[in-house]
């Protein structure tokens, strides 16, 4: 078999045999296969899309690149929760506490940030000692512990998609239906889990567009879960505009605490519940959702779901006092105001501009070497329907250097859209699969 026919099938709109599937896989994950080949065959698989039996194929033998997880000495219906990514999307750190602090065992291997969205590791990181890279034991006994364990892909875990998934990043290969699924499903099918709840997010600051792909992912994914015999649910959500206010990793985990003392924006909140109440619900903790939403509620007012964040980052080696004096957390040596040019409503905020603007000065990465700033990111001072003044501030720019930071806040100033009526409102749950 030669790749490069492989990639010439593919780009031809072929289908290509599980086995050919299995072969590029297992070269590049060895390394075999050189970067410039597998980002041609994923560019390949951009444009020519994938079957649902290709995805599935690769998913699998994405899994096995790795060990899964062997969770059966752990009792309990594991669940876990995963978002395709957002901007402002820390819904991971409210919902995953939430449904531990309910009951629910969840075991948690998240992602970096990807193209202008954060990842969850990221944000976990900029808590000084947080380590995210425990050994599958720790991971094990950390869940039995505290029903909650954060973790990143390792050499042990889907080694395929991590070598992948930074690859993707850097070849402008990350919006494919196909790829998504996999990549997402191979890390979540490697975690020894019963259920998941997928976020699966459309509009400008999503890598998904259009709500008629975000459907076609959610049922590639909860397909690939099912017939993995597993329960799963996806939730379609709008990304339109950042989630929350606060765009950046230790500037999330800010927002993070502030919303497990429900003290926290609307959207968020409201997401953050809606998720937490699926991850019990498929957890089995209670027998309907609507005893779930009250209870995911329950643990949100009485600061239960806070606590477990704290005693999750304590045994994870962090600084959990963080949550109460932001001043121990990174913080930026500079901020900019960005104003609002004139009298209006505020009918869009384009979370991929605020993404990339935040990328830019260090919230993410352009390269898959990069490191990622902790300290920088964006805190918006309005959201899309907001009657503002002229000159009213619409945000702030925290940064360390400033180096790029006219290109951002000129990328910052295009993202808000000011009309003279008020916009739509918009729905934030447009729909669920399965
Ligand atoms: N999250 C993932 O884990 N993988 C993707 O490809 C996109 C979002």
């Amino acid at each position: 078999m030669r790749t490069v026919d492989l990639i010439r099938r593919k780009r031809d709109g072929e289908e290509l045999s599980i086995e050919e599937i299995a072969f590029i896989v297992d070269s590049y994950t060895r390394g075999t296969i050189p970067d410039y080949q597998m980002a041609s065959f994923l560019m390949a698989v951009y444009f020519a899309g994938m079957s649902d039996k290709e995805a599935e194929a690769l998913t699998l033998r994405m899994l096995e690149s790795g060990e899964t997880i062997d969770l059966s000495s752990v009792s309990g219906i594991k669940v876990d929760k995963h978002s395709t990514g957002g901007v402002g999307d820390k819904t991971s750190l409210i919902a995953a506490p939430l449904a531990a602090a309910a009951g629910a065992m969840v075991p948690m291997i998240s992602g970096r940030a990807l193209g202008h969205t954060g990842g969850t590791l990221d944000k976990l990181e900029s808590i000084p000692g947080f380590r995210t890279n425990l050994t599958v034991d720790e991971f094990r006994e950390n869940l039995r512990m505290y029903s909650l364990a954060f973790m990143g892909q390792s050499e042990q875990v889907a080694p395929a998609d991590a070598k992948m998934y930074a690859l993707r990043d850097v070849t402008a290969t990350i919006e494919s239906i196909a790829l998504v699924a996999s990549s997402i499903m191979s890390k979540k099918l490697a975690e020894g889990i019963d259920s998941l709840v997928l976020d699966v997010k459309v509009g400008s600051g999503a890598f998904i567009k259009r709500q008629v792909d975000a459907r076609r992912l959610a049922q590639m994914m909860v397909g690939i879960g099912r017939r993995a015999d597993k329960r799963v649910q996806a939730l379609i959500t709008d990304m339109n505009q950042p989630l929350g206010y606060a765009i950046g990793n230790a500037l999330e985990v800010m927002e993070v605490s502030q919303t497990l003392q429900n003290a926290g924006p609307t959207d968020l909140t409201r997401l953050s519940l809606e998720l937490a109440a699926r991850m019990i619900y498929l957890g089995r903790i209670t027998m309907t959702l609507d005893d779930a939403r009250e209870l995911a509620q329950r643990k949100l007012l009485d600061g239960s779901g806070y606590k477990k964040f704290k005693e999750v980052i304590t045994a994870q080696g962090g600084n959990a006092q963080v949550l109460d004096r932001f001043d121990l957390l990174p913080n930026a040596t500079g901020a900019r105001e960005i104003v609002c040019p004139r009298p209006g409503y505020i009918s869009g905020i384009d979370a991929e501009l605020i993404g990339r603007a935040a990328t830019m000065i260090g919230a993410g990465r352009d390269t898959k070497d990069d490191h990622v700033d902790p300290a920088v990111g964006i805190i918006l001072e309005v959201k899309t329907g907001q009657k503002v003044d002229a000159d009213a501030v619409l945000c702030r720019v925290y940064y360390t250097k400033d180096d790029r930071l006219e290109e951002a806040a000129e990328l910052v100033e295009d993202a808000f859209r000011i009309s003279s009526a008020p916009p739509e409102d918009r729905e934030l749950i447009l729909e669920v699969v399965g």
